[in-house]
């Protein structure tokens, strides 16, 4: 199918500019505004009044299928994406079976070939048990099939497993994903060991439960020259180690969440729609992430889209599983408490969620030029929406954002030259 996006205000890699775009064979093909051939396109969509922007690449969600399609399924993980204007994720390998060998990866791709509505690459895992502890993955076979290699929900516990496992990643050329955490610190603990657990009789978990990883493996990238990538920032610690790391030319990159962006310990209610891993933290710790994003430390903001079933998050904060839903809500909370506060240009968000996710972990596209991936959102930022979780087409609903009024809404979500959400047809 041909396609005609007109009359748009367009990222270009030189800003936004007013453009319009001729789509043809998965492909997309700048045109000035208003001189475009009109004929020859099989549909013609007036974007007057929109911003048209690569579409979202997220390296960080749970899709849960194979294992757990009672929290989420490839075919809503994915509508979920388009709908929040991503054209492309990442699922996390704690599934069953865990992506630890090729045959279990396959199970995976199997589904993603049959359901996925967008770009869905997944991650292997590190260890074949997806624990942290247990032998290596089949890395080598994995590495043409994967995005990379994570035990994510998991922290690698040994230094000695984590640098054998970046010298086997690093001839693979995939990145090491990490979630940094040190199982010996955690003492029972499910939200921030701060001041809202102290006055609540709350169980701490302490930020250096997060940093001293990040510290022992940003350490181990430089001697192993690995590529390293830290999973959601939590903690200011973690930010200055890997700010100092970057200094030093060490191979390494990092992304954050939009909670840990806009909220803080301070905003937590008695709800599981509070409870991620790792928690909500100080509001330093959310200024230090901010400041972050700005200077380039952090590389890219993930969702960590974590659904459950409302049983699973209906026990309050010490008895909820951990994880919140973000697909659906990361853009107009960002857009809405960043950029029209100022604190971040439109900009830089694209970059952030589009541009340096797709670069650092080597995906295709992330621009929008002649011939690349016909892979756009458009989104109409004066769009005020109420969010309402009942409408996620996750199967997940527990966010921290529910009955939010932001402003911001993906209307058109177009992958590979097709439309994979459009708001007309909700
Ligand atoms: O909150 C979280 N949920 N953090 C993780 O690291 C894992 C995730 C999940 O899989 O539910």
């Amino acid at each position: 199918m041909t396609m005609l996006l007109k009359n748009a205000e367009v990222f270009t890699p030189e800003g936004f500019k007013p453009r319009d775009l001729f789509l043809s064979d998965g492909k997309v093909f700048v045109l000035s505004a208003g001189s475009s051939e009109t004929g020859k396109a099989s549909r013609i969509i007036d974007c007057k009044g929109k911003v048209i922007v690569p579409g979202f690449t997220d390296v960080h969600v749970h899709l849960r299928e194979p294992g757990f399609f009672y929290k989420e399924s490839i075919a809503t993980g994915t509508a979920a994406a388009a709908r929040g204007g991503y054209t492309c994720v990442c699922p996390m390998p704690n599934v069953q079976p865990a992506p630890s060998t090729i045959e279990a990866l396959q199970v995976q791709l199997d589904i993603i070939k049959k359901d996925a509505r967008v770009r869905t690459v997944p991650y292997g895992t590190i260890t074949q048990n997806q624990d942290g502890r247990s032998d290596l993955s089949d890395m080598e076979a994995l590495a043409p099939y994967v995005c990379a290699f994570s035990d994510d929900g998991k922290g690698v516990q040994s230094a000695d497993l984590m640098e054998e496992a970046m010298r086997k990643a690093k001839k693979t050329g995939r990145l090491i994903v990490a979630h940094c955490e040190d199982e010996s610190l955690l003492h029972g603990g499910y939200i921030h060991d701060g001041a809202y657990a102290a006055a609540h009789g709350h169980k701490g978990i302490c930020s250096k439960s997060e940093w001293i990883q990040v510290q022992r493996d940003t350490e181990l990238a430089e001697k192993t020259g690995a590529g390293y990538h830290v999973c959601h920032i939590s903690t200011k610690e973690s930010v200055s180690i890997l700010r100092e790391a970057k200094r030093r030319g060490a191979d390494v990159s990092g992304e954050t969440a939009p909670h840990y962006l806009v909220l803080c310990e301070d905003d937590l209610q008695e709800d599981g729609r509070f409870k991620m891993n790792p928690p909500l933290r100080s509001a330093a710790d959310r200024d230090a992430l901010i400041e972050g994003i700005l200077d380039g430390t952090i590389d890219m903001i993930a969702t960590d889209h974590a659904p459950h079933s409302a049983e699973e998050k209906a026990k309050g904060l010490a008895g909820s599983a951990f994880g919140i839903v973000g697909l659906e809500t990361a853009f107009p909370v960002l857009y809405t408490c960043l950029v029209r506060k100022g604190i971040l240009s439109l900009e830089k968000l694209i970059e952030l969620m589009a541009v340096n996710p797709r670069k650092r972990f080597g995906l295709e596209g992330g621009f929008i030029a002649d011939g690349q991936p016909a892979d756009l959102t458009v989104l109409d930022l004066a769009r005020r929406d109420r969010i309402d979780p009942d409408s996620f087409a996750s199967k997940g609903r527990a966010t921290p954002f529910a009955g939010w009024n932001v402003l911001g809404k993906t209307v058109l979500t177009i992958v590979k030259g097709e439309i994979a959400y459009e708001e007309t047809a909700e």
